[in-house]
């Protein structure tokens, strides 16, 4: 049986994409392994969202090619493979397979014509018609959350981004395959899903069936009152799109219990002027409405986004606007990523007129601002009870346990192995960076 290695980078769509190609490669006679040493082949799941990521992989196929062992089989898959193609094989020796981001259904049929002795086996292809989104139960991250798409690709083209390329035009999942996925998840014991897009509030599906009877301003609204039917103990979902987040949605987490009290409403900028030069389709008022009316809900729900800093143009006035919505919205998280330019977007055409310099300060002092936004959100929480899916054991205390609260936050305690699984309340006594420590009630 040869084995595979399988290494992820990315957002939560590449782990999903990989979950299916485990999947897909162990039930055609492949065998998955946590041990590089040994693989026959390393697949290697790619992001480009960011320059970064990209360079980790041309050092990383550097690694392999050099470590002193027989060369394994070099596979691409991701953003990188879909939007490089054919170029992989030039840029980089030693890759042998490239697989596009809806290729994935064809893993094995791409790794047996490698070892059939064909070279440079390239899949860029759509998905199948009958493409299965359905991972087996030992192949998901987590025995007791899973991750399920809903919408795939984008049609938003943000200036700045490399999505719409690398991923494709928007496909929605129908609500009836969605709904059959979360009730087979529930009777094999998962306790929490998260539907998953690159804007799941922009679910369009080509039919209504396993919608009907919902009521819901939009689809997606539909869609999460036919998830919370299924009674499933708890539904994530990420990420949302300003531009199409409707106030029904908060109606629906309002009305289902199930439907947990946590949105990612990424904002990207705090100037009008530069959401409309990245093309984002939403302004900064009417991005403050939404997140008004989320701080009214009588659920308390936790906020957290995205920003950009030092996008082409970004003055320091349209940066301090940045600043102050950072200190009015006060997020209880914040993703802040320095401007890359990424070739084949309209961005990269205009001037990256930013320095370097002075987007780390900028990065700086707005992580300094959000860092204090976090911390007044986090010591709310100082004595109140939270409830946690418990899902690991954790390596930083003795008997420590890990999990996450239905508002999304890490939350460590002391408990013994069986809880694994379990929905326990943890009433909270200590308050870290990104986390929250307290004791099982
Ligand atoms: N440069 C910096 N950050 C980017 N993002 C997307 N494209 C770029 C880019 N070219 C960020 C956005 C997005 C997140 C996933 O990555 O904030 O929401
Ligand atoms: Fe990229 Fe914008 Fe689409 Fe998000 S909505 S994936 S930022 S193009």
């Amino acid at each position: 049986m040869k084995k595979v290695y399988l290494e992820t980078y990315g957002c939560q769509m590449n782990v999903s994409d990989s979950e299916r190609v485990a999947s897909n490669l162990a039930g055609n006679g492949y065998e998955m392994t946590e041990n590089e040493e040994n693989a026959d082949v390393i697949l290697i799941n790619t992001c480009s969202v960011r320059e970064k990521a990209e360079h980790k992989l041309y050092s990383r196929v550097g690694r392999i090619r050099h470590a002193d062992r027989p060369k394994p089989v070099i596979g691409v898959m991701g953003c990188v493979a879909q939007l490089e193609g054919n170029t992989l094989f030039k840029k980089i020796e030693g890759v042998d397979l490239v697989l596009g981001t809806r290729a994935v259904g064809r893993a094995a049929k791409a790794l047996s014509s490698v070892f059939e002795g064909k070279t440079d086996v390239i899949d860029l292809g759509e998905r199948e018609e009958n493409y299965d989104w359905t991972v087996a139960d030992t192949h998901r991250h987590s025995p007791y959350v899973a991750f399920v798409p809903i919408i795939e690709g984008c049609n938003k083209f943000c200036t700045y981004c490399i999505v719409p390329f690398s991923r494709g035009r928007e496909r929605s999942l129908t609500a009836a395959e969605i709904v059959r996925q979360v009730l087979e998840l529930r009777r094999n014991g998962v306790r929490e899903v998260h539907l998953i897009g690159q804007n799941v509030n922009s679910y369009r599906p080509e039919s209504n069936v396993g919608l009907e009877g919902f009521e819901g301003k939009s689809a997606f609204s539909k869609l999460l009152r036919a998830v919370a039917a299924t009674g499933i103990e708890r539904i994530k979902f990420t990420t949302s799109f300003p531009r199409d987040f409707h106030e029904d949605i908060v109606d629906a987490i309002e009305e289902h219990p199930n439907l947990c009290n946590w949105v990612h409403l990424p904002v990207q900028s705090g100037s009008n002027r530069v959401l409309k030069h990245m093309k984002r389709g939403h302004t900064i008022d009417r991005y403050l409405k939404q997140i008004d009316r989320l701080r009214a809900s009588s659920r308390d729900i936790a906020i957290t986004t995205d920003i950009i800093v030092g996008f082409p143009g970004e003055t320091e006035q349209d940066f301090q606007e940045s600043v102050d919505l950072v200190k009015y919205c006060g997020y209880d998280s914040a993703y802040i990523f320095r401007y890359s330019p990424r070739p084949g977007t309209p961005a990269f055409e205009m001037e990256d007129d930013v320095t370097d310099a002075e987007k780390t300060l900028r990065f700086l002092e707005l992580e300094k601002e959000q860092k204090a936004s976090q911390n007044r959100r986090l010591t709310r929480y100082l004595g109140a009870e939270v409830s946690v899916l418990v899902e690991n054991r954790s390596t930083r205390t003795e008997n420590g346990l890990t999990g996450h609260s239905t508002c999304h936050k890490i939350v460590n305690f002391v408990g013994s192995d069986d809880l694994l699984g379990q929905v326990v309340n943890v009433k909270i006594n200590e308050i870290k960076t990104n986390s929250l420590f307290g004791e099982l009630v």
